[in-house]
C-alpha cells in the first residue's frame, strides 16, 4: 500500500504471522526500462530471496498502461528475483489516473487484457506468474465482470478484487457480493478485498463472496494481530481476545526504532501518525492516544506519550536502582 506499507512494515507485520504473502508499494512504469536500483528501493527484500525476515514471499506490484514497457519491467523484476508480478488496476489517485494508470484502465476491458497479456508474454518461460489487483470499476460496476474476464484472458494467474469502484473510494460498504458474481464468470482464483477489519468480517466476506482467501488492506495496520487471529481461528476454531493497546504500541515503537536508522526523526513521527490514524478508526485506545500525539513533532516525547506506562515503569526501575546504589554506599 503506497506510502503506508514499506519494507519495515512488511517485516513487522508478517513476523506476527498469518500472512501467505505480501505486496510491495507500486513501481510506476512509464516509457522506460527502470534501473535495478528502483526495484531494490521499493522491494529491498529482493536481496533476500524476495521474502520478509520470517520467510513470507513478497510480490512486486507494477503500475502503468503501456503493455510493452510493463512487460520489459516485469521481466527485469523477475530477473532480480520477484516471485510474482502484480498489476495495479485499482489506484484511484487523480495524477495516476490522468496518466492513464491504475483504475482508469478499468474503463476499457481490452486495455486490461492488453496490459496483463504484455506482462504475461514477457514472463513466458520464467515460471513467474502475473496477477491483477482490480476494483469493481471506475465510475460504476457495469464492467466489473468484463474487466475480470479480460485480466484472465490476458493470462492473470489470480485476481484480487477490491470490492468497490474508484468512485466509491475507501468508503464502506465493500460490495463482496459483486466478487461472488465475478467468481461465477472466471475460472482463476479470486481473492476478496475491502473492509475486512475483524475475524467476523473475514467470515462474512468469505461467505458472501464465496472466496477462499481474503486480502487485508488497512486492517493489517489497524490491527497488526488480525491475520494471526484469523489463522489461529482457522487452525483451532478459537476466538482470541481482542488486540491490546500494548500490542499496537509495541509495533509502532519497533517501527520507530527501525525507521529512525534511515529516515529523519520528524519523518518517522509523521509516518507513525499516519499509521496511528488508521488504527484509531477501529480502536478506542488508539483514538484516545491520537488526540494527545497529533501535536507532538519530536520522536522521543512521541514515544513516551505512546506508552506512558513504559515510561513510568522505566522511571520506577531507575529509582529502585539508584536506591540500591545509595544503600550499598
Ligand atoms: C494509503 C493506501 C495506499 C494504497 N496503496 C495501494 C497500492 O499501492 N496498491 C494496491 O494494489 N492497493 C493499494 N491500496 C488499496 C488497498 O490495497 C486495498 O485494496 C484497499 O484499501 C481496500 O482494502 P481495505 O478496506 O482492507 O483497506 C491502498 C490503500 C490505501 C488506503
Amino acid at each position: 500500500m503506497e506510502g503506508v506499507i514499506d519494507v519495515i512494515t512488511r517485516d513487522l507485520l508478517t513476523a506476527r504471522g498469518g500472512f501467505d504473502w505480501a505486496v510491495t508499494e507500486f513501481v510506476r512504469v512509464t516509457d522506460t526500462l527502470l534501473p535495478p536500483r528502483v526495484f531494490h528501493r521499493i522491494c529491498p527484500e529482493l536481496v533476500h530471496r524476495a521474502e520478509t525476515s520470517c520467510g513470507t514471499p513478497v510480490h512486486l506490484q507494477l503500475l502503468g498502461s503501456n503493455p510493452e514497457r510493463l512487460g520489459d519491467n516485469a521481466r527485469r523484476a523477475a530477473e532480480l528475483g520477484a516471485p510474482c508480478i502484480d498489476i495495479n488496476f485499482g489506484c484511484p489517485a487523480k495524477t495516476v489516473n490522468r496518466h492513464d494508470g491504475g483504475a482508469s484502465l478499468l474503463k476499457t476491458p481490452q486495455r486490461v487484457e492488453a496490459v496483463v497479456a504484455g506482462v504475461h508474454r514477457a514472463l513466458e518461460g520464467s515460471g513467474i506468474p502475473v496477477t491483477a489487483k482490480l476494483r469493481l470499476g471506475f465510475e460504476d460496476k457495469r464492467l466489473a465482470v468484463a474487466c475480470a474476464q479480460a485480466a484472465e484472458a490476458g493470462g492473470a494467474a489470480s485476481l484480487v478484487v477490491h470490492a468497490r469502484t474508484r468512485r466509491e473510494g475507501y468508503r464502506p460498504p465493500a460490495y463482496w457480493q459483486w466478487v461472488r458474481r465475478i467468481r461465477q464468470h472466471v475460472s482463476v482464483e479470486t481473492v476478496v478485498n475491502g473492509d475486512i477489519w475483524t475475524l467476523e468480517d473475514y467470515q462474512r466476506a468469505r461467505a458472501i463472496s464465496g472466496c477462499d482467501h481474503v486480502m487485508l488492506g488497512r486492517a493489517a495496520l489497524a490491527d497488526p494481530l488480525l491475520a494471526a487471529r484469523i489463522r489461529h481461528w482457522q487452525a483451532t476454531g478459537e476466538h482470541q481476545p481482542p488486540t491490546r493497546w500494548q500490542d499496537r504500541s509495541t509495533i509502532l515503537k519497533e517501527y520507530a526504532y527501525q525507521a529512525s536508522q534511515s529516515v529523519p526523526e520528524k519523518v518517522v513521527v509523521s509516518l507513525l501518525k499516519q499509521w496511528l490514524n488508521i488504527m484509531r478508526q477501529h480502536d478506542r485506545d488508539a483514538a484516545e492516544r491520537f488526540v494527545e500525539l497529533r501535536r507532538i513533532r519530536e520522536l522521543s516525547p512521541f514515544l513516551q506519550t505512546l506508552n506512558p506506562s513504559d515510561h513510568s515503569e522505566r522511571e520506577e526501575k531507575e529509582e529502585a536502582f539508584t536506591a540500591l546504589q545509595t544503600d550499598r554506599q
